[in-house]
């Protein structure tokens, strides 16, 4: 028997959590990830959770207990986790700050372990003369210690802030292609790891 087009179960929309990894006061971060929200939606196909590291407010890992027990004792870290969980896939917009990544990004991180476990992420790295090469080069294995996948493609910005114009960042070159390739890809991994984890799940 053939199946039609109209008989599919549609898929359902990949929830794409899009994390500002700077905190600071005057950031051009939330010009970069504005952009970044902007083209994803233009393009469609994702539901997107903007998480803003500096409205979230996290206080320092203030539990007690190892994140891989998720014997959460304060509400912020329930509330994180509640909402990490939600989440298919991740991209992280991060500055380079002394050839690592943003310190606020790595706190938000180390609170949790399963909730970001076998789900894809991108990196949006940029900064000043390193251009944010250094930040994602040091982002990789905390990543991979998380189990959380990263997506082969990036985007790397070289002096960010000089394509930040009245607040708003303008791509130059090959930037808005590379981060539809990098979409395109977690548009891929993200539906074959959530098919994983729900086996895992059954299996388990
Ligand atoms: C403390 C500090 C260290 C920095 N280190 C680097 C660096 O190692 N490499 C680089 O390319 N840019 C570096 N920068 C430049 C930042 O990446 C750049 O200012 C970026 O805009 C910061 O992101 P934000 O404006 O969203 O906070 C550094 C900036 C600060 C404040």
């Amino acid at each position: 028997m053939s199946i039609r087009i109209a008989d599919r179960v549609p898929e359902p929309p990949i929830k794409l959590m899009v994390v500002i990894g700077s905190v600071r006061p005057g950031r051009i971060g939330l010009s970069v990830a504005l952009w970044v929200h902007e083209h994803i939606t233009n393009r469609g196909g994702f539901e997107i959770d903007f998480v803003d590291l500096a409205e979230l407010n996290l206080p320092m890992v203030d539990e007690h207990r190892l994140p891989k027990a998720q014997q959460y004792t304060r509400r912020h870290t329930s509330a994180w986790s509640a909402r990490v969980e939600q989440a298919d896939a991740f991209l992280f917009v991060s500055p380079e700050i002394n050839s690592s990544f943003s310190p606020a990004l790595k706190n938000a991180l180390d609170f949790l372990f399963h909730e970001w476990s076998r789900k894809p992420v991108g990196l949006v790295s940029y900064g000043g003369r390193g251009g944010g090469a250094f930040g994602s080069a040091a982002l990789r294995p905390v990543l991979s210690e998380l189990e959380l996948v990263v997506a082969s493609g990036h985007v790397d910005i070289h002096q960010a802030s000089s394509q930040v114009e009245d607040g708003f960042f303008l791509p130059e070159g090959e930037q808005a292609v590379r981060l539809d390739a990098l979409l395109d890809e977690l548009g891929a991994l993200a539906p074959a790891l959530r098919s994983m984890r729900e086996s895992a799940l059954v299996a388990g």
